[in-house]
């Protein structure tokens, strides 16, 4: 294709998925158009949070919050723009500025027509006045500004706006508008994170998005009871705002330690992992370590989203006892490049040339998927040899890593001074002894008290089972 025949083309393909979404749902509403409002029929977040406090303060912050003014998007989106000739401006601002796109001040992608209300990301009063979908993927939303707020409760009563029950913000659907990505113009899935969902246990035990995410509950559904607003009755269960990922690296930018802490909590109970070594070993002898991860906590696949952005990688370090190390792979060299790891979990897509690119705009086909599904095990082997000369015992640390980004794409889009933190999601240590040793005198660490949950985790856990079941969904 040439450049305008490619441009034309993605326009239209874009405008197709608009109207018509990319699942089929009943009732579905035709998604709102570019230009349809303007910005002013939208309200400022500020008036939200005199009523609803604790809601604005958990949403501060997150990503939701930072999804346009993210400088990791921006130089993204910039770079897409350029290498499309704008063709993709309007598809990739409909998630990460909605308002800017319904009220057309977007593009020019360069923010220059923007105003501050289309700045904020995905927020309030885009959420709440979403009034019905098209269906899932490439974010079909159809919104009606004003002063219906839409949203779960069938019997809420407020003073200064009219409320409305929509059953869509209770299911995953309402969330897989936008987290689920199809490239416009080959129909490649670039996120999946809606349809991995749609086809785990998950979907088919009702456990949607909005229990992992919106509350604290992490991996399942935990009520917190509450009010709302000020003067809004108590109820059982108010929904948090502070929906996190695993992003790490952007909100300590806006000041958001706090949701990067969460996001932390969030990735560590996420997995479980299992280490197999031998108990001894001799010298001269080929050792074999397996470590097993499942994918415990997550509903959709690990890493998910822009997953040819995020790394997850095993770390598996064996040192003797006067420190010397005998077997690495995975940990980081000075520049924070990754080396030898055994695999790294994300997904790889290639270009038209069948190049490997993280440009997921230019993507046609995935080269590899390595991620892990929900509920899935993977086991990883290792092996070496044992050198002659080593100072027993021997540590084998085994450490789950992620990242939001290589430090080199950052290094190279935001200036070499951003350190993209790396987060360890979970972590083993086991003792390889001289053969010589008395079986007795073999003792290895203990586990970690949160991978194996003990008695009283366990009835807690049971109690809450039972709590959940009570008050689940209405
Ligand atoms: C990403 C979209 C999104 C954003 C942004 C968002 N909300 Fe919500 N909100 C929801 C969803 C979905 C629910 C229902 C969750 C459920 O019941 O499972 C909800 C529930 C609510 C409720 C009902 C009470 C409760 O917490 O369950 C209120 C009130 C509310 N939101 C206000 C706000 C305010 C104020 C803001 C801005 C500070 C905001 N929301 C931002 C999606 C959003
Ligand atoms: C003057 C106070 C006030 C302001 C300002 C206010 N709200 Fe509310 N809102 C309430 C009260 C009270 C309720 C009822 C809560 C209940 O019944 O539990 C409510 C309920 C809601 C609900 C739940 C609707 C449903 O049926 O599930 C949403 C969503 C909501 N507000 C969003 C917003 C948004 C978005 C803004 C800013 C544009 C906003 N509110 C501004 C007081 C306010
Ligand atoms: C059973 C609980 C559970 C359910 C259901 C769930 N999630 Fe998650 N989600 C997690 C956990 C735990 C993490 C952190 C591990 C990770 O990054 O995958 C996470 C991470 C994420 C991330 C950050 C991903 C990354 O790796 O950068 C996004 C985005 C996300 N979830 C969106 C969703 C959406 C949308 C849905 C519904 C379609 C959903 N989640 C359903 C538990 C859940
Ligand atoms: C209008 C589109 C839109 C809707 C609707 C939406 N999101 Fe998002 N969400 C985004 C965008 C865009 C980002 C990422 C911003 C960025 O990384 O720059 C995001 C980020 C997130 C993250 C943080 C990911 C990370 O890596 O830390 C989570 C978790 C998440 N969304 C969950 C949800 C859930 C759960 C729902 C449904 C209740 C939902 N979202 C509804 C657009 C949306
Ligand atoms: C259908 C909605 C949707 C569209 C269209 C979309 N995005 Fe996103 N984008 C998201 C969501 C949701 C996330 C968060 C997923 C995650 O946490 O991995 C995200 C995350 C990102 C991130 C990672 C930001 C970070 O801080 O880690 C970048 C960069 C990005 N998008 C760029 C783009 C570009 C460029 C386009 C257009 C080519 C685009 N997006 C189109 C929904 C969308």
């Amino acid at each position: 294709m040439s450049g305008s025949n490619l441009k034309v083309g993605l326009v239209l393909a874009a405008l197709l998925m608009l109207f018509f979404g990319t699942g089929i749902i009943a009732n579905a509403t035709p998604a709102t158009q570019a230009g349809e409002y303007s910005s002013d029929d939208f309200t400022y977040e500020s008036r939200c949070r005199q009523c609803h406090a604790i809601i604005y303060a958990d949403w501060e912050g997150t990503m939701h919050f930072n999804a346009y003014l993210d400088p990791f998007y921006l130089e993204e989106v910039r770079i897409a723009s350029e290498d499309t000739d704008g063709a993709l401006d309007e598809f990739c601002s409909r998630c990460h500025t909605p308002i800017g796109v319904v009220s057309a001040e977007i593009p020019p992608i360069d923010g220059s027509g923007m105003s501050d209300i289309a700045k904020l990301g995905v927020q309030c009063d885009f959420c709440h006045v979403v009034s019905g979908s098209n269906g899932t993927g490439n974010a079909p939303f159809t919104v009606t500004p004003g002063d219906t707020k839409w949203g779960p409760f069938d019997d809420a009563r407020g003073n200064y706006h009219e409320s409305e029950y929509l059953e869509l913000y209770t299911q995953s659907e309402y969330c897989g508008m936008c987290h689920q990505v199809i490239n416009p113009v080959n129909g490649l899935v670039i996120d999946d994170t809606y349809s991995a969902w749609k086809e785990s246990q998950y979907a088919e035990d009702e456990v949607v998005c909005q229990d992992c995410h919106m509350t604290e509950g992490i991996t399942e559904f935990e009520a917190n009871p509450g009010r709302a607003g000020s003067g809004a009755p108590k109820r059982d269960h108010i929904s948090s705002h502070d929906i996190v990922g695993a992003n790490t690296l952007i909100p300590p930018m806006f000041g958001a330690d706090n949701v990067a802490e969460m996001a932390v909590e969030r990735l560590q109970k996420a997995t479980t992992m299992e280490v197999s070594a031998p108990d001894v070993a001799p010298t001269g002898d080929e050792v074999l370590i397996d470590v097993s991860i499942t994918n415990s906590g997550a509903g959709h696949k690990i890493p998910t989203g822009v997953s040819e952005i995020r790394e997850m990688w095993l770390e598996l370090t064996v040192t003797d006892a006067n420190g010397e190390s005998i077997y690495n792979a995975g940990s980081l060299d000075a520049d924070g490049n990754i080396i030898g790891a055994n695999i790294l979990y994300n997904n790889i897509l290639a270009d038209s040339e069948g190049d490997e690119t993280k440009s997921f705009w230019l993507a046609e086909s995935v080269l590899e998927d390595n991620r892990i599904g929900p509920k899935e095990t993977v086991t990883e082997q290792h092996s070496f040899i044992l050198p002659e000369n080593v100072a027993y015992p021997l540590t084998v640390q085994s450490t789950l890593k992620y990242r939001s980004a290589p430090q080199d794409m950052i290094d190279h889009l935001l200036g070499e001074e951003t350190d993209v933190p790396v987060v360890d999601m979970n972590e083993i240590s086991m003792i390889i002894y001289d053969p010589s040793t008395p079986a007795d005198e073999r003792k290895q660490p203990e586990p970690d008290s949160t991978s194996t949950p003990g008695f009283g985790a366990l009835t807690a856990a049971m109690v809450l089972g039972i709590t959940m079941y009570i008050l689940k969904r209405k």
